[in-house]
C-alpha cells in the first residue's frame, strides 16, 4: 500500500491531527483535500503543543511535503500567520509547502457574511465557526469563487471581485452592513498574498501523481468528519465540503483507484459542536464530566463541545460511506477514567440513520459489563502500548466496536503524545 486516507468518522474533533502526525512519520507527502481553517488540529510534539488549521499535520517532519488541495478554501491571512508560527517553532524551514492553484480563497467579506448571517437569525443558525467557510464554498458553486490562480492575474482578480461585489452587496445591505466592498483595497491586499503564495502554487493533482509514480507514500488528511459532510452528514447542520473519503478524489483531482486504504477516526465516545442532531448527547452532569475529562473545547473557536456516549449506528453509517478499511479509536484513556459507561448499539424502532435520518433517532444503550473505570484505569490505559496491557472490559469494549462496524481497529490512541499510541496494523 502506498496511499492512505485518514478521515473523521463522527462530527469532527476525533483527534485526526495526532493520528496523522503519527502516521506522517512514514509518509513522503501529506495532502489535505477539503475544508479550511474551520479545522483545528492539535499536535503534541515532545510536550510542545502545535495547533494547525490549514497546514497539513505532516509539518512536524522536516522534508515531508505538505499539500493543500483544490477542494480546500484558504484564508491567506490565517495561512500566513500559521506558517509564521510553525516556522517560529523551527519547523517548515525548507520549501515543503505547496498549495493548489485551484483552491478557493476566503476574503474578508466571506468571513463577515458568515458572522452576519449567524447573528441574523437565531432560528436558522448552524453554529458555524464564522471563518467564512460556507460563503466561500457557496461562491465556488455559484461560479464566482476566486481561486489561488486568480490572485496571480490582477486583471482577472479585479473582474471577479467586481462580480462578487455586485452579487453580495444587496445581502450585506439587508444585513445592516454600512460599508461597501472596497475592490481597490482588496486588490492591493491580494497582491501581497500573491507575492508569497505564488511560489508555492502548483497543480496539486500532478503533485500527488508524481509522488505515487515515484513509489512514495502519500497520506490524505481529512478535516471535520463524515457526519458533517455536505452530502452525507446531518444536513443542513453540516460544513460545506466533502469530508468523506470520496472527497479525496474530487478535492485533489485523482481517481479512486489511487486510494489504497481508508482509516476512520473515532473517539471512544462522541462529541459535537454547533447545532444539529446528536442522538447520544448527555445532558447535565454526565456530559460535563466527559467534557472536563476530555478537555472538550474547540481548538479553533474555544467553544465547549457537547459530549455523549459512542453511537454505533452513526459509526456504522460513517464506515459504509467512507468504505473504511481500518478504525482508529482515540481518547480511550479519557473514557477509562469514568466509573461507568454506556454504548448506543441501535436506535429504537429499528430506525436506520441512512434511510430515516437522525431527527427521530432514540438511542438504545447497553451498559458495558464489569466496567470499574477511575483514575487508576485511566493511567493504566494511557501507559498501555499493547492491547493486552488494557483492562479486560476495555478490550471487550473495543471488540464490540469492531463487531458492530465490521471494521478492524488498526490503532488506538491513549493520550496526546505520539508515544501514547497502540499500533495494530501498518499504515502503508
Ligand atoms: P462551518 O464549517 O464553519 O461552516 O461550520 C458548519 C458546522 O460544522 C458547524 O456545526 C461547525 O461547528 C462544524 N465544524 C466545522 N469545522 C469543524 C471542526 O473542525 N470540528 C468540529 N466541528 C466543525
Amino acid at each position: 500500500m502506498s496511499t492512505l486516507a485518514v478521515v473523521g468518522a463522527q462530527w469532527g474533533d476525533e483527534g485526526k491531527g495526532k493520528v496523522v502526525d503519527v502516521i506522517a512519520a512514514e509518509a513522503d507527502l501529506v495532502a489535505r483535500y477539503a475544508g479550511g481553517n474551520n479545522a483545528g488540529h492539535t499536535l503534541v510534539v515532545e510536550g510542545k503543543k502545535i495547533v494547525t488549521h490549514l497546514v497539513p499535520s505532516g509539518c512536524t517532519y522536516p522534508g515531508t511535503r505538505c499539500l493543500l488541495g483544490a477542494g480546500m478554501v484558504i484564508d491567506p491571512e490565517v495561512f500566513k500567520e500559521e506558517i509564521a508560527e510553525i516556522r517560529g517553532q523551527g519547523l517548515l524551514q525548507g520549501d515543503e509547502l505547496r498549495v493548489s492553484l485551484d483552491a478557493h480563497v476566503i476574503f474578508p467579506f466571506h468571513r463577515e457574511l458568515d458572522g452576519l448571517r449567524e447573528d441574523a437569525s437565531a432560528a436558522q443558525t448552524i453554529g458555524t465557526t464564522r471563518r467564512g467557510i460556507g460563503p466561500a464554498y457557496e461562491a465556488k458553486v455559484a461560479r464566482r469563487g476566486i481561486r489561488v490562480r486568480d490572485l496571480l492575474s490582477p486583471a482577472r482578480l479585479r473582474e471577479r471581485l467586481e462580480h462578487n461585489k455586485r452579487a453580495l452587496e444587496p445581502e450585506f445591505a439587508r444585513l445592516g452592513r454600512d460599508r461597501e466592498i472596497d475592490v481597490d483595497a482588496l486588490c492591493a491586499q491580494a497582491a501581497s498574498w500573491a507575492a508569497w503564495m505564488g511560489p508555492m502554487a502548483c497543480d496539486a493533482s500532478a503533485e500527488v501523481l508524481d509522488f505515487v509514480a515515484a513509489g512514495k507514500r502519500v497520506l490524505f488528511e481529512g478535516a471535520q468528519g463524515a457526519l458533517l459532510d455536505v452530502d452525507h452528514g446531518t444536513y443542513p447542520y453540516v460544513t460545506s465540503s466533502s469530508t468523506i473519503a470520496g472527497g479525496v478524489c474530487t478535492g485533489l483531482g485523482i481517481g479512486p483507484t489511487l486510494v489504497d486504504g481508508v482509516w476512520g477516526i473515532t473517539k471512544a465516545y462522541t462529541t459535537r459542536v454547533g447545532a444539529g442532531p446528536f442522538p447520544t448527547k448527555l445532558e447535565g452532569e454526565a456530559g460535563d464530566r466527559l467534557r472536563d475529562a476530555g478537555g472538550e473545547y474547540g481548538a479553533t473557536t474555544g467553544r465547549p463541545r457537547d459530549c455523549g456516549w459512542l453511537d454505533l449506528p452513526a459509526l456504522r453509517l460513517a464506515a459504509r460511506r467512507n468504505g473504511l478499511t481500518g478504525l482508529v479509536v482515540t481518547k480511550l484513556d479519557v473514557l477509562a477514567c469514568l466509573p461507568k459507561i454506556e454504548i448506543c448499539t441501535r436506535y429504537a424502532d429499528d430506525l436506520d440513520p441512512g434511510r430515516d435520518g437522525f431527527d427521530e433517532a432514540a438511542p438504545v444503550y447497553e451498559a458495558v459489563g464489569d466496567w470499574a473505570g477511575g483514575p487508576e484505569w485511566g493511567e493504566r490505559v494511557s501507559k498501555a502500548r499493547r492491547p493486552d496491557e488494557l483492562p479486560a472490559p476495555v478490550r471487550r469494549y473495543l471488540d464490540r466496536i469492531e463487531e458492530a462496524t465490521g471494521v478492524p481497529i488498526t490503532m488506538i490512541s491513549v493520550g496526546a503524545d505520539r508515544e501514547q499510541t497502540i499500533r495494530l496494523s501498518d499504515a502503508f
